[in-house]
This record gives C-alpha cells, structure tokens and sequence, in this order.
C-alpha cells in the first residue's frame, strides 16, 4: 500500500517570520489528520524555522531543491549535506527549475542520485508545456524526462522516490487538468518505471498530481486509486492546505 502524500510547495514565499506565523495556523488541523504523508516545502531560509516549528509532529520538511555536490564554491547553492537531518524530502526539477534556471533532465539526474546519496526522498517533477500537449508530445516529452531524472538509480533506492507529475499549463493557472488526462499520464509514468526497473518499483513509488490543486477539486484525483497524493502550489499558502490534506484522508478511506 503506498501512503498518500501531500506536498505543500510554498516557492517564492514566506521568510522566516511569515513561516512561523502560517506554520502556527495549520499546525493544529494537520497533526488531527493521520495516514497521508504532510510535507510542508519552505523556502530555504526557512526551513530551520520550520524544523523547529514542526519538530515532535508527524509533519515533514522537504527543500525545494538543492546542488548535487556536498560542499565547495558553488555560490548560492545548498547541499545534500546540508539538508540531510534537517528535510526528509527534496523537491527535485520543478518545472520553474527547469524553465527558468535551465535545468536539464542529466541535471536533475545527478540530484536525485545525491539526494538519495544523503537519505533524502526526491519528489521529482514531470510535465508537459501546453504546445507540446496540443501537438500530441506528451507521451514523448514525459518518457524522456523519466528516462532522464530517474533512469539509473540503485534499484534498493529507486521506490523511495516521489514522482510529481505537474502539467506546465495547469501550474498557477488556476485551472487543473481534467483527472482522467492526469491518470493517461500517472498509468505511462509507472510503466515507464516498471520497464526501468521492475514491477515491485513501479508499484511502490508514489506519484503526485500537481498543478493548481485546491479542496474543490483534489479528491477528483484522488478518488483514482493510482494517483497517490498532490504537489501543491498555491493553495498551500493558505488554511486551505489543512482541508486538502483532509479530503485526501477520506479520498483514500481514511475518513475522519
Ligand atoms: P500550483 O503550483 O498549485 O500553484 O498550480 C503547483 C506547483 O508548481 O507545484
């Protein structure tokens, strides 16, 4: 059985003071709902404020991403190292990593090995640009990226990743993709893992949608029984994230 999980990816938003005080709000809601994973994903400079928010809670701490070497003269970056023992997850090639920082799938690759590496769980991000959508590339463009962030891994290690299969044009668009075109994808993204691994892989990994996900409509998704959990965006800035978090609990019959 594989744990749902809900990922709240904050981006660009709340310093360490503004994280305190939102941490404080949800708290309360969070530790009342069990059996979903709850990842809450600051930004860097917050994360040991949240640690220490969360510290004794059920509550999880992921980065949002992270340089593959363990330490040197990479100005601005953050290494496994540092994050080993302070996160359990990292948030590995989101699609703004991709689109505005140039990160390719060998990249990504070599970040998943090393977050691995320094017991880090990644959740790696997948997903098409609505052109490539329209043109009829989506299998194609979600095989390479598989192939290429999750192809090679030590096969001991591979289940314990997150795939988080994010639609470009679904993200911050206030508008998700249907579920039944989320799933297409999900079912191609554990096939691709079973021909890359093996069955026990493919069934074992847990795979997200994400992609301006909110309390309305998350339990279409997850009312699929292969799709595992949510990378959100947005609404994990708000309250809302509680009642996402919630409706994922008795999305998988874990009703309250
Ligand atoms: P969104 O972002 O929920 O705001 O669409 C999702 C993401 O980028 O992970």
């Amino acid at each position: 059985m594989r744990k749902p999980i809900i990922a709240g990816n904050w981006k660009m938003n709340y310093g360490p003071t503004e994280a305190e005080e939102f941490v404080a709000v949800i708290l309360p809601g969070l530790h009342e709902i069990h059996d979903v994973e709850r990842v809450l994903c600051p930004p860097a400079v917050s994360l040991t404020t949240v640690h220490s928010a969360i510290d004794g809670s059920e509550v999880k701490l992921g980065a949002q991403n992270m340089y593959y070497e363990p330490k040197g003269a990479y100005t601005g970056e953050i290494s496994p190292a540092m994050l080993r023992g302070l996160c359990e997850y990292v948030i590995l090639g989101h699609s703004e990593r991709r689109g505005y920082f140039g990160e390719t799938d060998a990249l990504v690759n070599k970040k998943v090995r090393a977050a691995l590496d320094f017991n880090l769980k990644p959740i790696v991000c997948v997903g098409e640009r609505l052109e490539q959508r329209e043109a009829g590339e989506t299998e194609q463009v979600i095989t390479t990226q598989v192939q290429g962030s999750l192809g090679g891994l030590p096969l001991n290690r591979a289940a314990e990743v997150v795939v988080a299969y994010e639609p470009i044009w679904a993200i911050g668009a206030g508008k998700a993709a249907h579920a039944h075109d989320a799933l297409v994808v999900v079912r191609l993204i554990r096939s691709l893992l079973e021909q890359m691994y093996n069955a026990d892989v493919a069934q074992a990994v847990r795979i997200q949608y994400g992609g301006s996900v909110t309390v309305a409509n998350i339990a279409e998704f997850l009312s699929q029984p292969e799709i595992d959990g949510a990378l959100v965006g947005g609404a994990s800035l708000k309250p809302e994230f509680v009642d996402i978090v919630r409706a994922t609990a008795e999305a998988k019959g874990h009703a309250l």
